[in-house]
């Protein structure tokens, strides 16, 4: 397979999103390091992966502590590292977001991510190979009334893929980023009727799938994408072009 021999590690993979990335990476043969919060979700996901004949381990760890929680996932060598974790924030207006909000959003959304990259990508640099997936959005690329602290966070994911595409990308580390458009999921079921203006003007009409936004990342984590550095692949119906 693809990925054999590869260790991943995917952050905010104990659901949405992450649990679609955490199975398409290890059906490609990688062994992946599943991370969130919740053992119970955690230890779901790793029975399902290895169900399906795959490889993983659930490693505990929440994102708001800092370098102490991110050491606990760079603890052995990665090969490949998404940046998937986020906190998902219910617009509402600039003026009435609370500090503690700003502060949480900040640290889980791009601290984290920064350190975690810090720990990891010096390894894969000195083995002269790696990629890096960072999760982005359509609200990273466009402004959004009630939007902003959520895609300020996003915005800061997109420049990181490019800085550190110049820092790692000449020792073999290739570090891209995937901007998903509204994604069905558990906890966007609940968005019904506030997406329905936006789909109404993507030309697929649609929201994607988790698996639609995985296939993204594999694309970008493995060996197809050998000479893709620091670029932004939009997985979002064709809103951002339009
Ligand atoms: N869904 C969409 O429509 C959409 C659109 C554009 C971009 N995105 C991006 O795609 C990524 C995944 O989004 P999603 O919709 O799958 O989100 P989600 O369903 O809310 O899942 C978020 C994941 O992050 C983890 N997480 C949250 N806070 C954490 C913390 N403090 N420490 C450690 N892990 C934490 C959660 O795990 P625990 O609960 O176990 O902690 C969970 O596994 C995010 O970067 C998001 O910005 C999503």
């Amino acid at each position: 397979m693809n990925l054999s021999n590869r260790t991943a590690l995917v952050t905010g993979s104990t659901d949405g999103i992450g649990v679609a990335i955490a199975r398409a990476l290890a059906a490609e043969g990688a062994r992946v390091i599943v991370s969130g919060r919740d053992n119970a979700r955690g230890e779901k996901v790793v029975a399902g992966i290895a169900e399906a004949g795959g490889e993983a381990t659930f490693v505990r760890a929440d994102l708001a502590e800092g370098l102490s929680a991110v050491r606990a996932l760079a603890a052995e060598p990665i090969d490949i590292l998404v940046n998937n974790a986020a906190m998902l924030l219910t617009p509402e207006p600039t003026a009435e977001v609370s500090e503690d909000t700003i502060d949480r959003a900040l640290a889980i959304n791009i601290k984290a991510a920064f350190l975690l990259t810090g720990l990891v990508a010096p390894g894969m640099a000195a083995r002269g190979h790696g990629a890096i997936v960072n999760l982005g959005s359509i609200n990273g690329l466009t402004g959004s009334a009630g939007s902003a602290l959520y895609s300020m966070t996003k915005a800061a994911m997109h420049s990181l893929t490019k800085s550190w595409a110049d820092e790692y990308g000449p020792s073999g580390v290739r570090v891209n980023t995937v901007a998903p458009g509204p994604t069905a999921t558990e906890k966007t079921a609940q968005w019904g009727e506030h997406i329905a203006p936006l789909l109404a003007r993507t030309p697929s009409r649609r929201t994607s799938t988790p698996e639609e936004i995985a296939q993204a990342v594999l694309f970008l984590a493995g060996d197809a994408a050998s000479n893709i550095h620091g670029a932004l692949l939009s997985v979002d119906g064709g809103y951002s072009a339009v």
